[in-house]
């Protein structure tokens, strides 16, 4: 038997003492899966992500990670795992606005020790990959936001994750920019099994996954597959 990818249960999270952000979260998910996270504002969906992945800790219940109990893991143990199986593409891009689009892509194996040839190599993959591959010298604030957007999904995916934790990718893009972006999320989950948690505001992204979860107050309102 396979053991799910990520495995949390009993979760809470609170920020101040006695105010849940998170209450006894439960879910599995298996290697693979393409999972929409949906729900109002502040009900505790980017909470969640930080945790997942591990970003943030929980303050009660359990997470494991491939197997891993993360509470048991040292700050290096949990940056290790975060860089070795996790691409993260979150809203506002984070993209380090002095370095070019190839160095911005590069970071992540940087971080992973690959040596200047490896890393320029991969970068440069990537950028064609994601339908840049003559930008690459230029810097963030040169390019449109839904630009931005590919090439911080272009870094998520450099250093070959296993999961991609995505909050709200598409936010602020038109719908033929957000398309394009969902494509390249669908593709990675198609034919690199690469598994997706995404979480978005959009029903008509959603329904690009094979699994909703609905987050309310920070609980789990319904979790079904489509
Ligand atoms: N660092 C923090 N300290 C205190 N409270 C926080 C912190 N981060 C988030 N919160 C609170 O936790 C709750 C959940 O926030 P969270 O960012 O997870 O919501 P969300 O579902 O992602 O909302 P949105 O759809 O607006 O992004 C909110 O009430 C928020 O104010
Ligand atoms: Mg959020």
């Amino acid at each position: 038997m396979t053991r799910p990818l990520i495995s949390i249960s009993g979760l809470y999270k609170h920020y101040l003492v006695n105010v849940p952000v998170l209450k006894d979260i439960n879910f599995s998910i298996a290697s693979g899966e393409f999972v929409a996270i949906m729900g109002h504002s502040g009900s505790g969906k980017s909470t969640l992500m930080n945790i997942l992945g591990c970003l943030d800790t929980a303050s009660a219940g359990h997470y494991y990670l491939e197997d891993r109990d993360t509470a048991a893991l040292s700050s290096d143990e949990l940056a290790l795992l975060r860089n070795n199986l996790i691409g993260f593409v979150f809203q506002g891009f984070n993209l380090l606005s002095r370095s070019t689009l190839l160095d911005n892509i590069a970071l992540p194996l940087l971080y992973a020790g690959k040596t200047q040839a490896e890393r320029h190599a991969k970068a440069l993959n990537m950028l064609a990959r994601v339908g840049l591959a003559e930008l690459g010298e230029r810097l963030p604030n040169q390019l449109s936001g839904g630009q931005q957007q590919r090439v911080a999904i272009a870094r998520a995916l450099v250093n070959d994750p296993k999961l991609i934790l995505a909050d709200e990718p598409t936010g602020n893009l038109d719908t033929k920019t957000s398309d394009d972006i969902m494509k390249i999320f669908i593709d990675m989950n198609t034919e690199q099994k690469i598994t997706i948690v995404l979480v978005t505001h959009e029903p008509d992204i959603a329904a690009h996954a094979k699994r909703l979860i609905l987050v309310k107050d920070g609980q789990i309102e319904s979790d079904t597959r489509t």
